[in-house]
C-alpha cells in the first residue's frame, strides 16, 4: 500500500493526473527517512527540512506533522519493526494548462516505504570508490527538489564507472556528493562543506558532525580545494540510506593507501549508539 492524496491505496492503482505538475515540471520537493526496528529516526528535523523546502518554492504544507506522523505510522503497521525508508512528496498539484509560472492548487501527496538494509560494518570496511566531476547544478541545492536531472546523470556516471559515488567541486572547491555529503579528515580535523545553497543541508551530515565531535575531532565547516581529497587521512559520505561510509578510492587514486580510517571507525560506532538508542 501507498498513500496518494488521502488515500491508502495498492501502488500499481495509484494514480495522478498527466497534469500534475510534478509530472510536467518537477515542480516538488520530497524527504526520505529512515526508519530502524519500526522507529521513524529524526522525524522533527525531517519536517523541518520539509517545510523550507516548500517555502522556498511557495507551497503551502498540506499537513500537519501529527497528520504526517499519523500516515506513516498507518504504512509501518504493514511491516512493524522493520527498517525502511520512508519516501514522501509534495508536488505543487494539477492545473488545466501547462504554464510554467503557477496557481495556488491543491499538493499532491505520495507516501511510499521501501526496505532499508543498511550494509554492516564488515561490509563497510571494504572500502568504496568515487569519481569527481564539476558541479554544474544550480545555486539552489538546499532545495531538496525532486527535479533530480544533474544528480540523475552524476549517478549514471557512477554507475557505468562502477563506483559508488560522484563526489562534486565548484571553482575548484568540493561541495557534497550527487547524492550525500562529504567528509575529508585530515589528522585530528574534520572539514566538510558548510550549509547554503551549495549543498543539500543532510540529516545526517548533522549527525556525523555530532558523533565526530563525541570521538574528539575537531569540526570546520569550510569549503575545502577538491585536489585536497587525495590528501586527506580518511573521506566518507552520508546519506539518510547510506549512513556514514568510507571512501578509499578517488579518480583511482587511494586514500590513506587504500586502509580504513580508525575515526571512521568510531564515528560509525557512535552513529550506531545514536541510532539504537
Ligand atoms: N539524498 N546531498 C544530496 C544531494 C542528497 O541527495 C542527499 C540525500 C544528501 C544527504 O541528506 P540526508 O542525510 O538528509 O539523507 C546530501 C537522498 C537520500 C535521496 O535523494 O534519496
Amino acid at each position: 500500500m501507498v498513500f496518494l492524496n488521502g488515500e491508502f491505496t495498492p501502488k500499481d492503482q495509484a494514480c495522478i493526473s498527466v497534469m500534475d505538475r510534478g509530472f510536467l515540471f518537477g515542480d516538488g520537493v520530497y524527504e526520505v527517512i529512515p526508519v530502524y526496528a519500526g522507529k521513524i529516526f529524526r522525524l522533527s528535523d525531517h519536517l523541518v527540512r520539509l517545510q523550507n523546502s516548500l517555502d522556498s518554492i511557495q507551497i503551502s504544507n498540506p499537513y500537519t506533522p501529527e497528520k504526517y506522523q499519523n500516515i506513516f505510522d498507518q504504512l509501518l503497521e504493514q511491516s512493524p519493526n522493520s527498517n525502511q525508508a520512508i519516501y514522501l512528496q509534495i508536488t505543487r498539484g494539477a492545473d488545466t494548462v501547462r504554464k510554467h509560472s503557477f496557481n495556488e492548487l491543491t499538493p499532491t501527496v505520495f507516501i511510499e516505504l521501501n526496505p532499508l538494509i543498511p550494509k554492516t560494518k564488515t561490509e563497510l570496511e571494504n572500502g568504496y570508490h568515487a569519481i569527481t566531476q564539476p558541479d554544474f547544478r544550480w545555486e539552489r541545492c538546499d532545495i531538496k527538489a525532486t527535479s533530480l536531472l544533474a544528480n540523475i546523470i552524476y549517478s549514471q556516471q557512477a554507475k557505468q564507472s562502477q563506483v559508488e559515488e560522484v563526489i562534486l567541486h565548484r571553482d575548484q572547491m568540493m561541495t557534497e556528493g550527487a547524492t550525500s555529503n562529504v567528509f575529508t579528515v585530515k589528522g585530528n580535523t574534520l572539514f566538510t562543506h558548510p550549509t547554503g545553497q551549495h549543498i543539500l543541508s543532510g540529516i545526517t551530515r548533522d549527525l556525523v558532525i555530532e558523533s565526530a565531535r563525541y570521538c574528539g575531532l575537531i569540526i570546520k565547516e569550510v569549503a575545502t580545494k577538491i585536489d585536497d581529497i587525495f590528501s586527506a587521512n580518511e573521506v566518507w559520505i552520508s546519506s539518510s540510506t547510506r549512513e556514514v561510509m568510507p571512501i578509499t578510492n578517488v579518480d583511482s587514486k587511494l586514500i590513506n593507501n587504500g586502509k580504513i580510517g580508525q575515526h571512521w571507525s568510531q564515528v560509525y560506532d557512535h552513529y550506531q549508539t545514536i541510532k539504537n538508542a
